[in-house]
C-alpha cells in the first residue's frame, strides 16, 4: 500500500496539529508495512508571506499529483484587511475548486468520556453520532456575480449570489443517501426554502432523488429550526444535508455539542484528490504555545485512509485510539475543564501509543 500525502501545515495552530496527525499515519505505516509519502507545501498566510500567493503554482501542482492532501487550517489576522480574494482564506477556496471535491463531511461525535465538557447538559449530548454533507463548491462561496461596486449615487454596495444547479445539488445528496444506508437510515435535508428559491430548487431535487433510496428516511428543516433542533436535541440527527454556508455555520455549531471544535474532522469527496482537514480554523490567539488540540487533525487522518486509501480497518484503529486516550483520562487545554492538560506533541504521542496497542492486541487475537 502506497499513497502520497500533501501536507499543507498552514497558519496559526496548522502546523502544530498536522505534525500529529503526519505521526500517526506514520505509525499506521510501521505497523502495517505500508509506505506513506509525506510532501509538505505552503498554503494560507505563509504562502502569502513567503511566495506572495496564498495558493502558489508549485503547492497546487504538489496537490493535484498527490493521493491525498491534509490541510491543517488557514487564516492569519495580518491580513484581515486584504480583499477577499487575497486572503489566507482564498487559498483554501481555490484549492477546494481545484481538487473537485464537492462533499464535505464533517461527523459530529459526542465522546461519553468529554461529554461533561458541552455546556449542553450531559443526557442532551451523550450519544449523538451526526455526519454533516455540506455541500463545498457552490452557492454563496462561489456563486457569480460577486464583489464591489458603487452606485449612482456614489455609495458602494456589495453583492454575492447564490446559485445552485439541479446537478450540483443531485451529486451531493447522493452522497449524503448513500452514507446514511450505511448509518441510521435517516437523512435530514436543510434549505430556506420558505425564502429562497435555490432552497426550493434543493428541496424538490433531494426530494426526487429520495426515490432511489427507500430504504432512507428524508426530512426537510428550515436552517433555522434546524439551528435550533440541533442544540435542544441533537439526537433527533443522522445524516444532515445542506448548502456550503449554512454547512458552514450549522457545523461550528455542531461542535459545541463534541465539547470542542478542537474534535470535529473533515472529508472532502467527488473530485479526483481527497482533502482532509480539521473543522477549527487557525486559533492565532493559541497558535505555537504547544497547546492546541490535534484530535481533529488527527481524525482528519483517519477519514483519509478510510476514503483515500480504502483502509478501513486502520481508520477505525485511529478513531478508537482517540477514544481510548480521552476515557484514559488525557485532555487538551480546550477539553480539560481547568484540569490537568496535556501538551499537542503528548496528546499526539499518546495517541500514536494507543494505535500501537490497538494493533498488537488484534494481532495477539487472530494468533490464538
Ligand atoms: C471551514 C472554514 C472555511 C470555510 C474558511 C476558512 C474559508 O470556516 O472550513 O469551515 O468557510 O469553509
Ligand atoms: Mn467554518
Amino acid at each position: 500500500m502506497k499513497l502520497r500525502v500533501v501536507v499543507l501545515p498552514g497558519d496559526g495552530i496548522g502546523p502544530e496539529v498536522t505534525a500529529q496527525a503526519v505521526q500517526v499515519l506514520q505509525t499506521v505505516a510501521g505497523i502495517h508495512g505500508y509506505k506513506f509519502d509525506f510532501e509538505e507545501h505552503a498554503i494560507g498566510g505563509v504562502a502569502i508571506r513567503d511566495f506572495g500567493s496564498p495558493l502558489p503554482r508549485k503547492t497546487l501542482d504538489a496537490c493535484l499529483a498527490s493521493d491525498a492532501v491534509l490541510l491543517g487550517a488557514v487564516g492569519a489576522p495580518e491580513y484581515d484587511r486584504l480583499p477577499a480574494n487575497q486572503r489566507p482564506e482564498a487559498g483554501l477556496l481555490l484549492l477546494r475548486r481545484a481538487l473537485g471535491g464537492y462533499a464535505n463531511l464533517r461527523p459530529a461525535i459526542s465522546y461519553a468520556a468529554i461529554e461533561d465538557c458541552s455546556p449542553l447538559r450531559s443526557e442532551v449530548v451523550r450519544g449523538v453520532d451526526i455526519l454533516f454533507v455540506r455541500e463545498l463548491l457552490g452557492g454563496l462561496y462561489f456563486g457569480e456575480p460577486r464583489g464591489f461596486a458603487t452606485t449612482s449615487n456614489g455609495s458602494s454596495i456589495a453583492s454575492n449570489t447564490m446559485v445552485y444547479t439541479v446537478d450540483e445539488i443531485e451529486r451531493v445528496a447522493r452522497v449524503a443517501f448513500e452514507a446514511a444506508q450505511k448509518r441510521r437510515g435517516k437523512v435530514t435535508s436543510v434549505d430556506k426554502a420558505n425564502v429562497l428559491e435555490t432552497s426550493q430548487l434543493w428541496r424538490q431535487t433531494v426530494t426526487r432523488l429520495a426515490e432511489e433510496f427507500p430504504d432512507v428516511t428524508l426530512n426537510h428543516l428550515y436552517v433555522d429550526a434546524c439551528a435550533m433542533h440541533l442544540i435542544t436535541n441533537p439526537r433527533l440527527f443522522d445524516v444532515v444535508l445542506t448548502e456550503n454556508l449554512f454547512g458552514d455555520i450549522l457545523t461550528d455549531e455542531a461542535a459545541v455539542i463534541t465539547g470542542s471544535l478542537g474534535m470535529l474532522a473533515s472529508a472532502t469527496v467527488g473530485g479526483e484528490v481527497g482533502l482532509y482537514e480539521p473543522v477549527h480554523g487557525s486559533a492565532p490567539d493559541i497558535a505555537g504555545k504547544e497547546i492546541a488540540n490535534p484530535c481533529g487533525a488527527i481524525a482528519s487522518a483517519a477519514m483519509m485512509l478510510r476514503h483515500s486509501a480504502g483502509l478501513e480497518h486502520e481508520a477505525r484503529d485511529i478513531e478508537l485510539a482517540i477514544q481510548n486516550v480521552l476515557e484514559a483520562g488525557y485532555r487538551t487545554a480546550d477539553i480539560a475543564a481547568g484540569g490537568h492538560a496535556s501538551r499537542t506533541a503528548e496528546m499526539g504521542e499518546l495517541i500514536c501509543e494507543a494505535v500501537t496497542e490497538i494493533a498488537d492486541m488484534r494481532y495477539a487475537y487472530h494468533a490464538v
